[in-house]
């Protein structure tokens, strides 16, 4: 079976365009990009139409690749004050003299929608629900939910430790939550026999950034495959996972593109959703 990112992500923007239609005033993205990395602005474009399909006001700041890292401060500071603004996304990576955790750090966490902060990464790691998931594991977590595959009492390995992917998405699968209850190993560049431990993976999640890292032999028979690479190559998108041969011994699979790429950009949109209702509530 192929899990269809791309269309349980219609859904989710179907679902979000109809909560949103009634406001006088929609929620508001700001989207900051700092120089011209030709992968980031696609990116970019993409949230910023997916934010117009649903009907989320995108607030574009594009920044040249010479811009001080205190201009960037500033201006993250300024949209935490920002009433229209209820999330705020600065595409990484940014340019060498601009250090990604002073702007992380500078991100108001109620405004961090793409679940960077440690203030939300921490608040996973306890369980806390009054903060933000980093889009990408809760992508994932949807996408798990949305075909009915149970990762309770299952053996989920993660190959990838990034903060972004990696450690949330281990601490999101282990929590004692719907959806969750995973045992979850976590597989590295420093692991030692990768194999023998991606081979017991009733789940696996290749976050690792090397195209087709994951080949046949490294895979359960009737495993479930979930793809979070995108690599550009040729022309072409390449994932993490050798797919023309992994393909035929999983129960399942995401391919690349339109699979978790997708369903990370519907999370976004669903944060910002979810920031704006949690400013807009009178509790
Ligand atoms: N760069 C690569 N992936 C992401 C993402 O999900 N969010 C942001 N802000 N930058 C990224």
């Amino acid at each position: 079976m192929i899990l269809q990112g791309k269309e349980v992500a219609k859904h989710i923007h179907t679902e979000l365009k109809e909560a949103i239609r009634p406001l006088k005033k929609p929620p508001g993205l700001a989207v900051i990009l700092v120089g011209d990395n030709p992968s980031s602005q696609t990116y970019i474009n993409m949230k910023r139409r997916a934010c117009e399909k649903v009907g989320i006001r995108s607030f574009f700041h594009h920044l040249p690749d010479s811009t001080p890292e205190k201009e960037l401060l500033e201006l993250v500071k300024a949209l935490n004050f920002d009433a229209e603004v209820d999330g705020i996304l600065v595409q990484l990576p940014l340019p060498d003299h601009i250090d990604p955790v002073n702007v992380i750090e500078a991100l108001d966490p109620k405004k961090d929608v793409d679940g960077f902060h440690p203030v939300n990464l921490g608040k996973v790691i306890a369980g806390l629900e009054d903060g933000f998931i980093p889009c990408t594991p809760l992508g994932i977590k949807k996408l798990l939910e949305h075909y009915s595959i149970d990762v309770a009492g299952k053996h989920v390995v993660i190959a990838g430790r990034s903060a972004i992917v990696g450690k949330p998405l281990a601490a999101l699968l282990m929590q004692n939550a719907p959806g969750c209850n995973a045992t979850v190993t976590v597989v590295h560049s420093r692991t030692q026999n990768i194999k023998e431990l991606t081979r017991q993976a009733d789940v696996l999640i290749a976050a690792v950034g090397i195209p087709k890292f994951i080949k046949a032999d490294m895979v359960k028979e009737g495993a479930v495959v979930i793809d979070v690479g995108i690599t550009r190559k040729e022309g072409h998108l390449v994932g993490d996972v050798d797919f023309e041969n992994v393909e035929k011994k999983c129960k399942a699979i995401t391919p690349v593109p339109g699979g978790v790429g997708p369903m990370t950009v519907a999370m976004l949109l669903q944060n910002t959703w979810l920031s704006y209702q949690r400013s807009h509530s009178s509790s």
